[in-house]
Parts: C-alpha cells; structure tokens; sequence
C-alpha cells in the first residue's frame, strides 16, 4: 500500500469501474481524517492541497506530512499538488515528495494551455509524477475569490489537447462549479460521454461538493475516475464544531476535526463506489 502514483489508482478504477475522491486538506487533522476513513473503507485515497490555499497551509509544512501520511497508511494514496498555477511551487510539491500534480492552464487560450500544459507535464516525468490538466472552465474559484463563469469543453478541442500534450488525467468543465452550487447541479452528461467516447485517458471532475450521488453514479458511468471535494470536507468540519461548542479543551476539538473530515471522507467514498476496492483485498469487488 502507502504512497502511490495517482496514475495508477485511476488505471485500477477505469479497470473497475468506480471513482476516487481527491480529498483536499488544510491541516494535519484533515490529513489524519482522510486517512483514516479510507483504512476504515478500505479505498483508495488522493490527499490534495491547492496553490491557492498554501496561503494557509504553506506547502514545506504540510506537503512533508501529507507525504509521510501516505506512506504509513495501509491503503493506497496518491498526493496530489491541486490547481498548479507556477514553475515554482509545482517544483516544489515535486521535491516534497507529491506523487502528482495538476497544471491549471485553464485561463489562457488552447496553444497557451497546450504549450505550458508540455513543459509542466516534461519537468513532473522526471520525477516519474502523474499529470493532470484541466481544459474548459469549471465555474467559480477553488478558494471563491472569483466567481468564472462555467466553459463548457469542446470535445474536439479536449481530444487535440491531450493528444498533444500526452497528460495522464483530464479534467473537463461540463457544468460543474467550486464551492456550494447555487441552485441544482445541472451537468451536460451529453457532453462528458463525447468526450469519453474520444478520449482514452481518465476524466477528472472537479466541484464534487453537492453534487447528488445520482449525478455521481451517471459521471462514473461515462468515464470519471476522480472526483475532486474541497468545501464539503471544510463545512462539514465547521459545522461539526460549531455544534460541539463550547469544548472542554484543545484536544477534543482537535478530534472533532478529525472525526468530520473523516465523515465527509466516507460519505463521498461510498457515493463514489470507492469502497472496498484494493486490488488484492479480500473485500475486493
Ligand atoms: P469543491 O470545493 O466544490 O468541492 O471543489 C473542489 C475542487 O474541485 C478542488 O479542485
């Protein structure tokens, strides 16, 4: 088990079916949730953190403890540097140790994207780290500072983009937005099964909090093998201690955390079907 490329967790979930959730962080609680909730599941797991985010959580603190979670579990986790936007930092989740990253070139036009998109993925090769790009625009921002507009990917376009670029994972905008979706999640299921049907390569779908487990199951079906979840794991997590308040000291609310990170954790992975999927464990379906 213990640290692994993400290719290879996706490679076993196309092979069977299912999706894995990439499970954002902030903190050494919610990398301890996560974690745990996948040993106790028995799923495969990608621990995430965004470039955006390391405002807070810079990435020499948490990105070593990530890595070193990871490696002492007793399931198979993939780390991965979430939103790559510099040179820089991609390097240095590289160096850390991140068994994966994501170059977001989303914002510039298709050559742009294209071009940066070659010389992240070239500089992660040598590192022998998976990557994943994104093209079309997901709506709103990873940290809600912006609130884009949803860009609906071309097929032809996606299928010219990872030709070229040779990614291991891409993730499409078919409707899906970051943070909590203002009304009901209306996804082009249309959309994503083009470009399933023209691609070869797993298909990411990033914005997972309020998506319905129905929605889920259809994504699935037609290709997505990684969902990303960031804000259902953070609003689980204050509303949870929010409800314990006031604690009788530190440590109980360091546990609270640790127990909603880990709930959001599992209630995604049994939507995602994720569960009790190792390859070699008895449990295995
Ligand atoms: P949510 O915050 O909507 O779950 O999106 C997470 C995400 O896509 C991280 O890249």
């Amino acid at each position: 088990m213990t640290l692994v490329k993400m290719k290879d967790i996706l490679a076993h979930a196309e092979e069977n079916q299912y999706g894995v959730g990439a499970f954002s962080v902030a903190n050494i609680e919610m990398v301890m949730g996560a974690i745990r909730a996948a040993e106790e599941l028995r799923s495969p797991l990608i621990l995430q953190i965004a470039e955006v985010r390391l405002k807070h959580s810079p990435l020499n603190i948490i990105g070593p403890a990530m890595v070193a979670a990871a490696k002492a579990a007793t399931v198979p986790v993939a780390v991965h540097f979430d939103h790559g936007l510099t040179e820089e930092k991609i390097q240095e989740a590289l160096e850390i140790g991140f068994s994966s990253i994501m170059y977001d070139g989303s914002h510039h036009p298709l050559e742009k994207n294209i071009a940066e998109t070659k010389k992240m993925a070239s500089i992660a090769c040598e590192y022998g780290a998976t990557v994943e790009a994104e093209i079309g625009q997901v709506g709103g921002s990873e940290d809600g500072s912006v609130d884009l507009e949803v860009l609906i990917t071309s097929t032809e376009e996606a299928k010219r983009f990872a030709a070229e670029t040779g990614i291991d994972a891409l993730a499409i905008a078919i409707g899906n937005a970051h943070g909590m979706y203002k009304g009901e999640p209306n996804l082009r299921f249309d959309r994503l099964e083009e470009i399933n049907g023209e691609l070869d390569i797993p298909l990411v779908l990033h914005g997972g909090s309020g998506i319905s487990g129905n929605d889920f199951r259809t994504c699935i079906r037609h290709g997505i093998r990684k969902i990303n979840v960031a804000t259902a794991t953070f609003n689980t997590v204050v509303e949870m201690v929010n409800v314990q308040t006031p604690f009788k000291d530190y440590f109980s609310y360091h546990d609270s955390v640790i127990e909603a990170a880990g709930e959001n954790v599992k209630r995604h992975m049994e939507m995602f079907q994720s569960v009790g999927r190792l390859k070699g464990d008895k449990a295995h379906v």
